[in-house]
């Protein structure tokens, strides 16, 4: 049975599977000269790093070299009845206390062993996670959200704690792992501004355009979140087997290009990514390519426009993102409403990307076909869809917990 789309979405988009036209995708396990990678080092060695510099310069566009971060505690105390700590650093993303920088919010559970870490960038600020007043209201642009009284692009009381049904702190605590969370904003401003503020302004000169293969704003997200992950490997209190990455909807496309770049990454989350995310864009359902293009020009690299209404001509697609993060666990989270970021297409990404970690020795995904919803494939590449919308449920994060708990174990 179809279903209108919700609201927001574009109730001109095709949602019919028979319409989708035919096509073929891109073999991950054959390289662009047509050779066939059968061993685990042909694929180090070959076809994974092609597939990177394709997904680069096609789709999210080139970082550059990253710089050495800075970091100042701004803040420390005991939370939850002193069952964790908190921490509240401000790292400066090029290391310059004058550049742009980021205010982590680090909550660890009290443990005599290193603990496992989430970290997930968030949309409202990290004062939207708790009600608490010691976390301070973002100064970052922020997205107009007049529900909780923002209308001027800049956070106000009223936001404070709007986003904590997404974040079950307590319960992550209580289930043994820590959370590090940064507002998005403080690292790339979610608008098109031809990619002159943000992250994208420290590493280049005013008024320069950028090249087509240069990074969009997901790849400056992704920059941000690797700079995290700097500050969480020198953190001794953290167990750096055990550090994962967690995004949704723009973040978890975000999440999946970081997984692929950042192998420090052991783990990989991506909830409703849809298009340019866990989605084949070949299927042309929900949102497209031109879609997701016209919406959010600043998302991805000016390459990517090429294959507006064109996505055939694209040498990737996203089941090829997904290989970059094999032999590592992977988990993709669908809601069943959520037709515009195409379940399908996000649980197909996943089957396509098995012959990659069969590869390299390791179970790929344990479903050939879509699961009932709200049951967790809780194998090498994790499936799960559950009932309802686009959204981020404390249920989804049971289930993140569970495939992390079983795909981390022993490592
Ligand atoms: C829009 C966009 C999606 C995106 C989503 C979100 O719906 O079209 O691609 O995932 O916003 O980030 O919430």
């Amino acid at each position: 049975t179809f279903a209108m789309p919700l609201l927001g979405q574009d109730a001109k988009a095709n949602y019919d599977e028979a319409k989708i036209p035919d096509f073929t995708l891109p073999d991950p396990l054959v390289a662009q000269d047509g050779t066939k990678i059968t061993t685990a080092e042909a694929w180090e060695k070959i076809r994974r790093p092609e597939l990177l510099e394709l997904f680069e310069t096609e789709v999210y566009g080139k970082a550059p070299t990253a710089k050495p971060i800075s970091s100042r505690v701004v803040s420390e105390r005991e939370v939850f009845d002193d069952k964790a700590t908190e921490r509240q650093v401000r790292i400066f993303l090029t290391g310059d206390e004058d550049g742009p920088y980021a205010d982590l919010l680090l909550i660890l559970p009290k443990s005599d062993k290193p603990v496992p870490v989430v970290a997930a960038l968030n949309f409202k600020g990290n004062h939207s996670l708790s009600d608490d007043p010691a976390i301070p209201l973002t100064k970052s642009w922020v997205r107009n959200d007049a529900s909780n009284g923002v209308t001027k692009h800049v956070a106000v009381e009223q936001s404070r704690g709007a986003a904590k049904a997404r974040w079950p702190v307590e319960r992550i605590i209580d289930r043994g792992y820590g959370l590090a969370t940064v507002y998005y904003g403080d690292i790339d401003p979610d608008f098109d501004d031809g990619f002159q503020n943000g992250i994208h302004g420290a590493f280049r000169t005013e008024g320069d355009k950028l090249a087509a293969d240069q990074w969009g704003t997901i790849a400056g997200w992704t920059y941000g979140l690797s700079r995290i992950a700097d500050y969480l490997e020198e953190q001794d209190a953290i167990d750096h087997d055990r550090m994962i990455v967690m995004g949704h909807s723009r973040l978890g496309k975000t999440a999946l290009w970081t997984g692929a770049t950042d192998p420090r990454f052991d783990l990989v989350i991506s909830n409703n990514s849809g298009c340019g995310g866990a989605a084949l864009s070949r299927r042309r359902i929900g949102e497209s390519v031109w879609r997701i293009n016209k919406s959010f020009p600043h998302w991805f690299c000016d390459n990517f426009l090429k294959y507006d209404n064109n996505e055939d001509a694209c040498p990737v697609d996203q089941h090829e993102l997904i290989a970059l993060i094999a032999p590592r666990p992977v988990l993709i989270c669908s809601a069943q409403e959520d037709y515009w970021a195409d379940p399908k297409g996000e649980f197909l990404s996943g089957l396509y990307a098995d012959p990659a970690y069969r590869l390299l020795g390791t179970d790929g995904l344990a479903a050939d076909k879509m699961p009932p919803v709200n049951k967790l494939i809780n194998s090498r590449i994790g499936y799960r869809i559950r009932s309802g919308g686009h959204n981020v449920l404390p249920s989804d994060w049971e289930a993140y917990l569970d495939f992390a708990d079983k795909q981390l174990r022993g490592k």
